[in-house]
């Protein structure tokens, strides 16, 4: 997620700029930039980590008191110095950064060329500089305000100009934003730890909001100008805390993060009839109609990930789909070739296995989707076809936010698929797409239940062996379910098919063993049960993931994790997140090092 900041005081501007830019790091970022106003504005910016923009503001030492600064995280164009923030209008005089995503940046784009604009990066950000510029009529909060009418999206934008040059305008819409208080100056932060060790008085912007800061201070209204009184929130948090949101780690600050993640996931790509754009999706309908197979390949949480989309793309799109481990299928003689499309996935887009099965699979002639979070990753430089997952910078070393994304994504490319091919007809289409619409809502329902997923970890959390069971696409998640916990909680558990179970590790199962059990399937339901009524036969504690209309589940299950009902097909993504939660509160009373647990790197570049 970029990082942004704004100040308006008595200091050096650079400075400060650079200090809470600094104090973003954590959020993660590939570029950094910022822009100081002094009569005329300087904008200064360098791809990579904030010492090289040190290293060229301590160059030129831009004076001036008032200034916006911004780390970016490529969402529109690979990281670079052209594409890094701030941008500027042609003239220079008017400069924005921006966190978030313009959905209608392309068509926007294309009126500003045709009208004669000359564009110097790939961003969607650089649209919004045009367009300030050219709405600009003597007044910089009416230009902001009739740009913000027409960029569609979720997004935090601020912006200077030369012409009015003791003046900031900032709004938000989605993307967060906070105004710090100081004593005769005034910042603006995407985040409360970039300024925290300069005040502890903030106004939180609200979506909608648009803020004025200026040497007299702030002023927030509505985007249309209405006046917002807003209360001073007075933060007692360490910094540490405040990285993390408030939340005690990242990895709960990032589950939470889930619902937004999937809207992100989703803007400006799903339409209410299923119809779905994936601009770096490229591939053209005879090759969606020509397709014989599909490979999924990946490691870890994201071959999970492919679990879901294979399941998946079998169930709706009836093509032949493997689902392959990146480092088994480099040496498998995998039968992929060019008529198979091959869907590498993979957070990260740098694991040396995932880099390896998807190269071999196009030498073989299959043509690669990269399903990747990092734009710009060596995954997505070198695939024929991309989708990002807009998930933002996953810090938690166990990934949670990413896998949600990934699965989301998924749905996407089979909606793609399915509806050129016929499989998925227009019905069909649209209640997937009024599922993945719903998600987000139906995942805050879940997160508003997180007691019940403490409770759980409670029951397990002094277990040695955990066992987790589901069928279809329960089965993915609980596969997912399983490695979360043993990731953070270092309990060793398993995950199986719930038919799988009599034909051996059934002879594990004692007194007290947990068991989770995911129902979510409809049409397999009573083929869970009865591997339920099994295990409970033995005397195992089973703990069931089902849906708040499921009636009988309380009869099987000695407790069971609600999740709020939803069709069949979405109700996977949704038992996903009770499982994370239960992980993280084990390994949370274990006193585990949650984000960065023991062996394990975010990363894994290599074989
Ligand atoms: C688990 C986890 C790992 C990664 C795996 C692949 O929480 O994060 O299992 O999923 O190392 O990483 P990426 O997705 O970056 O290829």
């Amino acid at each position: 997620m970029c990082g942004i900041m704004g100040y308006v005081g008595p200091q050096q501007a650079a400075t400060v700029l650079l200090d809470g830019l600094r104090r973003l790091e954590y959020r993660g970022y590939d570029s950094a930039g910022i822009a100081v106003a002094n009569g005329a504005i300087a904008v200064l910016k360098a791809e990579g980590k904030i010492d090289r923009l040190q290293a060229v503001v301590d160059a030129v030492q831009p004076p001036g008191t008032i200034g916006i600064g911004h780390t970016r995280w490529a969402t529109h164009g690979a990281p670079s110095d052209a594409n890094a923030h701030p941008h500027t209008d042609a003239s220079g005089k008017f400069v924005v950064v921006h966190n978030g995503i313009i959905e209608n940046h392309q068509s926007l784009r294309d009126e500003l060329v045709e009208s004669g604009n000359v564009f110097t990066s790939e961003t969607d950000t650089e649209i919004l500089a045009h367009l300030v510029a050219d709405a600009y009529d003597g007044d910089l909060v009416a230009a902001v305000r009739s740009v913000v009418d027409v960029a569609e999206g979720a997004y935090a934008l601020v912006v200077m100009t030369e012409h009015e040059p003791r003046k900031i305008v900032a709004v938000r819409r989605v993307s967060p934003m906070v105004v710090g208080l100081g004593d005769g100056e005034t910042f603006i932060a995407s985040d409360i730890p970039a300024v925290l060790h300069r005040t502890k008085r903030f106004l939180i912007v609200e979506d909608g909001e648009m803020v004025v800061v200026d040497d007299s201070g702030v002023r927030i209204t509505t985007i249309d100008g209405d006046p917002v009184e807003r209360d001073v929130f007075v933060v007692d948090w360490d910094a540490g805390r405040a990285e993390k949101g408030g939340y005690e780690h990242f990895m709960l600050k990032e589950i939470y993060e889930q619902p937004a993640v999937v809207t992100e996931t989703l803007t400006g790509r799903l339409d209410q009839d299923g119809s779905v754009w994936l601009a770096d999706v490229t591939f053209d309908n005879d090759y969606a109609r020509s397709l014989q197979s599909v490979w999924f390949t990946a490691c870890g949480t994201a071959y999970h990930a492919g679990l879901v989309g294979a399941a998946l793309f079998r169930k709706l799109l009836r093509i032949p789909t493997y689902v392959e481990y990146a480092h088994e299928m480099r040496y498998n003689e995998p039968l992929v070739g060019s008529e198979s499309l091959t869907i590498a996935v993979s957070q990260s887009g740098e694991t040396a296995d995932t880099l390896a099965a998807a190269r071999q699979a196009r030498s073989q002639g299959s043509r690669m989707l990269a399903l990747t979070n990092v734009v710009g990753s060596t995954l997505a430089r070198d695939a024929d076809d991309v989708l990002y997952t807009r998930a933002g910078p996953e810090i938690s070393v166990a990934s949670t936010k990413a896998y949600i994304a990934m699965l989301v994504a998924e749905y996407l490319i089979a909606l793609r698929i399915g509806r050129v091919r016929g499989d998925v007809d227009k019905d069909l289409a649209a209640e997937i797409a009024l599922g993945l619409n719903q998600l987000p809502g139906l995942l805050e329902e879940v997160l508003a239940r997180e007691d019940a997923a403490i409770a759980a970890a409670e029951q397990i959390v002094d277990a040695s062996d955990v066992y987790y069971l589901g069928r279809g696409l329960d089965y993915a998640v609980a596969m997912e379910g399983s490695l979360k916990l043993k990731e953070v909680s270092y309990l060793h558990s398993e995950a199986m098919p719930a038919g799988e179970l009599k034909h051996g590790t059934l002879a594990l199962i004692t007194e007290g063993v947990p068991i989770i059990a995911v129902a979510t399937q409809r049409a397999l339901y009573d083929k869970t049960m009865s591997a339920v009524s099994e295990v409970k036969a033995r005397g195992a504690h089973v703990i069931a993931v089902a849906y708040d209309d499921d009636v009988s589940i309380d009869r099987e299950a000695h407790t069971v994790l609600r999740i709020p009902t939803a069709p069949d097909l979405i109700g996977p993504i949704v038992a996903a997140v009770p499982l994370q939660l239960v992980a993280y509160h084990v390994a949370r009373m274990r006193g585990h090092d949650i984000d960065q647990p023991r062996n394990l790197a975010k990363s894994v570049t290599v074989e």
